[in-house]
């Protein structure tokens, strides 16, 4: 497969290209162009103390961004990517203000998806926030990012994302690693390979390491709620995500996960933006917790208590 030549060049000439990732589909610019750096912010109507994740598609990119890269996160590196788990490290004086908000730390990913590998081996690395407007679910489809960004943006389609929810956040920047985002890779699946205690951050603390925690993303115009009682069926006006319960309802906007958590993930987005552009006023969820076991659980519970507000 090779990718046509316009979004390469479009990279080159500082402008942005959203591009798909296993994860959500990313809004990609030159990790060292300010300027383009700067439209990422202005067209996402990002706030501008909420760093970005640089992409890479080579380890040796890491060495160019990252100093003390510890023996863990060399474990977790090579088990876990290409993959979606994020690493936030102590960065290096060349990495610009603008894509790390000032921190002194920057997050890298390399992406598990042959287009996003393609093309930022051509490009180098490029910074890439989900490609949605600020306060939109982030996007699965190409269709999605059109619908936020219309013709302005440039999409590289790569059909609909393999995982649905956004890459696991993890700072190994101390003796511990800590989830500041919770992903499809869980805390267990990382101990197993790091062998060291993995910590999580206190979500709701008033002063989150990372800063995208503290906005409400992730929400449609719909209100989102968890189910309560079968009579909340008694309502045409709401789209039903069903994890296990059978219903006799009539209606026919009720779609039946039957266990399914991985899919679920896939398409909880897509759900979302569905019930919008169905005019449903409601989103409503039938409850799970962490027993089923599944890594992507905390990470569904942390989008959906998002989406629910609080
Ligand atoms: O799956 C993903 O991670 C997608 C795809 C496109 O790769 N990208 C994504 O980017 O979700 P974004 O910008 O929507 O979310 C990045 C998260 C934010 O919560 C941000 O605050 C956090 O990563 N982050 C970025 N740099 C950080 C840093 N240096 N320290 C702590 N958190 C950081
Ligand atoms: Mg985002």
């Amino acid at each position: 497969m090779s990718i046509d030549q316009k979004f390469i060049s479009a990279i080159k000439e500082g402008n942005v290209v959203a591009f798909p990732t296993e994860t959500v589909y990313g809004l990609g610019a030159d990790a060292t162009n300010p300027e383009a750096i700067a439209k990422v912010f202005e067209i996402k109507g990002r706030p501008s103390d909420n760093p970005l994740i640089v992409h890479i598609s080579d380890r040796n990119q890491v060495y160019s961004l990252a100093k003390e890269v510890s023996d863990y996160t060399k474990m977790l590196m090579d088990h876990f990517w290409p993959g979606p788990l994020t690493f936030v490290l102590k960065k290096k004086n060349a990495v610009l203000d603008a894509v790390t908000a000032g921190l002194n730390t920057v997050a890298i990913r390399m992406p598990d998806h042959e287009l996003a590998l393609e093309l930022i081996s051509k490009t180098g690395p490029l910074v890439a926030p989900s490609a949605n407007k600020s306060g939109t679910p982030s996007p699965t489809k190409a269709n999605h990012v059109k619908a936020d960004f219309g013709s302005s943006v440039l999409v590289l389609d790569g059909g609909s994302t393999e995982v649905g929810i956004e890459s696991t956040v993890l700072d190994v920047t101390g003796k511990y690693p800590v989830i500041l985002r919770p992903g499809s890779i869980g805390n267990k699946e990382i101990k197993t390979v790091c062998k060291t205690v993995v910590l999580t951050d206190q979500i709701g603390s008033s002063t989150p390491k990372s800063p995208g925690q503290k906005y409400s993303h992730y929400k449609p115009q719909a209100e989102v709620r968890w189910l309560k009682s079968e009579d909340d069926f008694d309502d045409a006006s709401s789209l039903f995500l069903m994890i296990n319960m059978e219903s006799d309802s009539v209606f026919k906007n009720i779609i039946h996960f039957e266990g399914n958590f991985n899919r679920l993930a896939r398409e909880l987005y897509d759900r979302f933006r569905q019930a919008d552009s169905q005019d449903f006023k409601r989103v409503i969820i039938e409850p799970f917790d962490e027993r089923y076991e599944n890594p992507v659980i905390p990470a569904l519970l942390n989008r959906i208590e998002k989406a629910i507000g609080s």
